[in-house]
């Protein structure tokens, strides 16, 4: 049911994984997968451009969208979403913008570090203080420090932006550690925009939405999409879930100049995605537990100082090899290696030694992957 690309297709297919590389290096770094798309998505997708439907999107909450999110949500996460408490956005990148500047208190915005990278810049642009709330490199699980978090808000901070399940960690927060979460942001009167974009990627354990905690509604922004479970970033649609008619007035009330316009084509992908798409994500999780037993076996025999985190969601992993006595893994393997792994630093300035690796591959490229690596690093 999964089907790998050849390096052809890929190449073709993944213009910016695979587009942005040399043609000798085999990269494992950008967030996207070597697999073709879901069939019931293509379908939905021929019979758009069929009908000529290539002009704006719906406008306005709920529909269609909202009734596909709110289905998904209640199969998967038992989570009871009102379908037109769901807006669309043009991605998560934009909604959690959005939210920051149309629904959030004021005040300096709590990033968990290490983090997704173009996110260690939201605090700028929106005009906030970044407060980051660092993991230790040493801990053996990634966990979210709250006496530290509470510091922050003692600090100045207002806002959370929690990333759940978390990249680059691979951590599944559980109901416990986000109710922790819950108390301490109530204590403060703070906020949360929670990034839930790979929740759909959970191997291990269950994805709990924040939004599913009690006494998370007045506080909270939920930013979700089936574009990163479903290979489908470029497609531009993205939906901000609410639980308070206030937020989501706020939300659904933004003027259009502030609320980049989302794509016909996305919402017609990700309807499909929430609708149809059990079937081929359930093969998608199998091959991603696969992919990741193998990265363990081949990491303890070709790169036994390598020590990866447990990787619980998505299928980006994170590994410590300063044991290989580089600042930058990345770059050596690049340069001596040929393949294309994400730098550690990219996630948490400052940090030596770690890297990102993209598991959502073929095994045979994988074992490629880690086999370059290797020898880059033990030259
Ligand atoms: C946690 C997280 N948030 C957001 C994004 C980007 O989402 P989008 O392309 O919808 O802006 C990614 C991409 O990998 C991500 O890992």
């Amino acid at each position: 049911m999964i089907r790998d690309l050849s390096d052809d297709e890929a190449r073709r297919a993944l213009v910016c994984k695979w587009g942005e590389v040399p043609d000798d290096v085999l990269p494992a770094w950008v967030a996207e997968m070597d697999y073709a798309i879901a069939p019931p998505i293509a379908e939905a997708l021929h019979a758009a451009i069929d009908a000529s439907r290539t002009g704006y999107p719906r406008f306005g909450a709920g529909g269609a969208l909202g009734a596909a999110y709110a289905g998904f949500a209640a199969r998967h996460f038992a989570h009871d979403v009102d379908p037109e408490r769901v807006v669309a956005t043009v991605d998560v990148t934009a909604g959690v913008r959005l939210a920051l500047d149309v629904a959030a208190p004021a005040g300096g915005l709590v990033m968990p570090v290490p983090g997704y990278a173009p996110q260690l810049e939201m605090a700028a642009i929106t005009g906030r203080r970044h407060h980051a709330l660092v993991v230790d490199a040493e801990a053996p699980r990634a966990e979210l420090d709250l006496a530290a978090l509470d510091r922050h808000f003692r600090d100045g901070a207002r806002v959370l932006l929690l990333t759940q399940p978390h990249n680059p960690w691979g951590r599944v927060f559980t109901r416990a550690e986000l109710e922790g979460v819950r108390d301490v942001v109530r204590r403060h009167d703070a906020f949360v925009v929670s990034d839930e974009i790979h929740a759909p990627l959970v191997l291990d354990g269950e994805h709990v939405p924040y939004l599913a905690i009690d006494g998370t509604a007045d506080h909270t922004v939920a930013v979700v999409a089936a574009s990163k479970a479903f290979n489908i970033a470029g497609l531009k649609c993205a939906q901000l879930v609410t639980a308070s008619r206030l937020l989501h007035d706020a939300l659904a009330t933004a003027p259009m100049a502030r609320n980049d316009s989302w794509s016909v084509l996305g919402v017609e992908a990700s309807i499909a995605a929430y609708t149809d798409g059990d079937t081929w994500l359930a093969a998608l999780l199998d091959r991603l537990r696969a992919q990741r037993d193998l990265l363990g076996h081949l990491l303890a025999d070709h790169l036994p100082l390598a020590r990866m985190r447990p990787l619980e969601a998505t299928y980006l992993a994170w590994v410590d090899l300063r044991g290989y006595g580089y600042d930058d893994p990345a770059a050596v393997a690049l340069e001596r290696g040929r393949v294309q792994i994400a730098a550690g630093h990219d996630y948490h300035p400052g940090l030596v030694g770690h890297a990102r690796i993209n598991i959502a591959t073929s095994p045979e490229r994988l074992t490629e992957i880690v086999r370059r690596l290797a020898a880059a690093l033990e030259a």
